[in-house]
């Protein structure tokens, strides 16, 4: 058996080298990804340039574009933030805690016969430095930072990249699209127009 090697990144930039290099490749080893992001210990002074933060909503914040493979960016949770249940449009999503906690709720696709409320299979804290893992094929999920007190930061990892996802009324199971925008990107905040962000991810 061929046993994969976790090479520790020491630092933000060693991380995305790796993945870079890992991404060149079309056939992706999730497990592989997983424990690198995992590897990886937060350094807030390595990331602070990238986590801007909002007062009301939580923020997506692009670090890097990986060679058009992938796109990486940190969401920045505000006490009491959270996401509406949302699908993943086929790619992968990788979700690291750079600080604080994070609660994930994991709900099933609700089918056409469906009505009512959508229905949930798990739920579980994040904690830092933990990296989780969701495609579509996986469900549906909502993350949300459940503290008063504290903000959260999460690095998250899409590929390939897109643009537009879908958001599902936890009541009814009925979904909307969805266009994602940036609050900021490579550590500068977007122009006011570009950023009015209607969602998710
Ligand atoms: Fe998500």
């Amino acid at each position: 058996m061929e046993q994969t090697e976790v090479v520790k990144p020491e630092t933000l930039d060693d991380l995305i080298k790796v993945l870079h290099k890992i991404f060149e490749s079309d056939t992706i080893n999730i497990e592989e990804v997983q424990n690198i992001v995992e590897a990886y210990e937060s350094k807030p002074q390595e990331w602070m340039k990238f986590a801007k933060f909002d007062q009301y909503r939580y923020t997506r914040n692009l670090v890097d574009e990986g060679n058009g493979k992938f796109n990486l960016m940190i969401l920045c949770w505000g006490e009491g933030h959270g996401s509406s249940i949302h699908d993943h449009t086929d790619s992968h999503c990788f979700m690291k805690l750079l600080q604080g906690q994070l609660k994930e709720t994991l709900f099933e696709w609700p089918d056409r016969k469906s009505h009512g409320d959508m229905v949930q299979k798990s739920q579980r804290i994040l904690l830092e430095n933990q990296c989780a893992y969701i495609n579509d094929s996986i469900g549906l999920h909502r993350v949300e930072n459940v503290s008063h007190t504290e903000c959260a930061a999460s690095l998250h990892l899409y590929s390939p990249p897109f643009q537009y996802c879908q958001t599902f009324d936890q009541r009814t199971g009925h979904k909307n699209t969805v266009k994602m925008t940036f609050w900021s990107r490579f550590g500068e905040k977007t122009p006011f127009e570009t950023a009015v962000s209607q969602e998710n991810n």
